[in-house]
């Protein structure tokens, strides 16, 4: 069996095939960055138009570098939520109106759910059961896997998801969009001894976390250093290497105890932060320590792309899912 998937969430128009004997046939993800860039964000009628011009391309370009032709589909996978409604729009529509040409299975795929299994697209595979860390733009949440399908959320974010509190504390950094990546960045110049941020909702029980609170803390300690500074780059570098330390540190603490709590041995991460790469060490330590295994996707398919989307499809196919011509994509949708 082999699958288009189409992702158009977000800033990101990502297409790609898989195919159950070969895997992973092609895939090509455009990156909408530059058009955003000079409004500090994602403006969300821009990201509709874009995802129109770029859509269909992709679409072309991914059979040709696999050696298709549409007929050699036989289903066709598109995110139908959570995200920017209008950016749904089109990847569904497009999705389903290929389906119905081509004759074959649409399904709308959970943007979540296609994190949440990208590391399945690596190798070596986890096996199932799991617990999962989705780190995004949108999400933070652990979720126990049992199977594919079966999902029970453990912990999620009462506030901001992590991958925002990165966004929003590097803006307070003066930093380009998008955030995320480059408050990594300078966090690898700063010194992490001399600010010391708080890790929220830790010292609690449970497995809920708090993100909103770091970046006021940062913006306090920024005010406050920068005050009686004479050099400023050195104090961005600084805040931004203590905001990272806690957040990866919070991260961290509630993996452990996700895992300690459920008895299960191995723990996955996806969705953006996940390509954090201090993240990945301490969290790949932390775990081996306590005799567990961690995953990751491939540094390619941690942020935004169609491969998951495919992937996700594929399996909800071979279940025998799918969905009929009448479709609504949401913009909040629960996993
Ligand atoms: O999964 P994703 O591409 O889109 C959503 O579904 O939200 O995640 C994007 C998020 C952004 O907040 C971005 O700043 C963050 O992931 N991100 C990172 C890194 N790379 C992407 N955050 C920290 N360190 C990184 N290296
Ligand atoms: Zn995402």
């Amino acid at each position: 069996m082999r699958v288009l998937g189409i992702e158009t969430s977000c800033d990101e128009t990502g297409v790609a095939i898989f195919d159950d004997q070969h895997g992973l046939m092609a895939h090509a993800v455009y990156s909408q960055v530059d058009i955003h860039a000079e409004y500090g964000g994602v403006v969300p009628e821009l990201a509709s138009r874009d995802h129109i011009r770029k859509t269909l391309p992709l679409i072309r370009q991914v059979l040709a570098e696999a050696h298709l032709d549409a007929g050699e589909i036989d289903g066709v996978a598109y995110t139908a939520g959570p995200g920017l409604i209008g950016a749904l729009l089109v990847g569904s529509a497009i999705g389903r109106s290929l389906a119905w040409g081509w004759q074959v299975p649409a399904i709308g795929v959970h943007h979540m759910e296609g994190h949440l299994l990208a590391p399945l697209l690596e190798e070596p595979a986890p096996e199932l059961p799991f617990i999962a860390l989705l780190v995004s733009g949108g999400h933070t949440q652990l979720v126990d896997v049992t199977e594919i399908g079966r999902y029970r959320i453990l912990g999620e974010s009462l506030d901001d998801a992590a991958g925002e509190a990165f966004d929003k504390t590097a803006k307070l950094l003066e930093l380009p969009y998008p955030g995320g990546p480059e408050l990594a960045k300078l966090a690898e110049r700063g010194d992490p001894q001399r600010f010391r941020f708080p890790r929220p909702m830790t010292d609690r029980p449970g497995l809920d976390f708090s993100f909103s609170g770091l970046k006021t803390f940062a913006l306090n300690t920024l005010n406050t250093a920068l005050a009686d500074e004479t050099d400023p780059s050195r104090t961005r570098a600084d805040v931004a290497r203590a905001f990272e330390e806690a957040v990866v540190d919070t991260l961290v603490i509630k993996c452990r105890r996700a895992l300690r709590e459920t008895g299960r041995k191995r723990l996955i991460l996806a969705g953006g932060v996940s390509a954090n790469r201090r993240l990945r060490e301490r969290m790949t330590a932390a775990i081996a320590a306590e005799g567990g295994e961690t995953f990751y996707p491939p540094p390619s398919l941690c942020t935004d792309n169609g491969a998951m989307i495919a992937f996700t499809g594929y399996q909800r196919l071979r279940a025998g899912q799918h969905e009929p011509l009448i479709f609504k994509p949401r913009a909040r949708w629960s996993m």
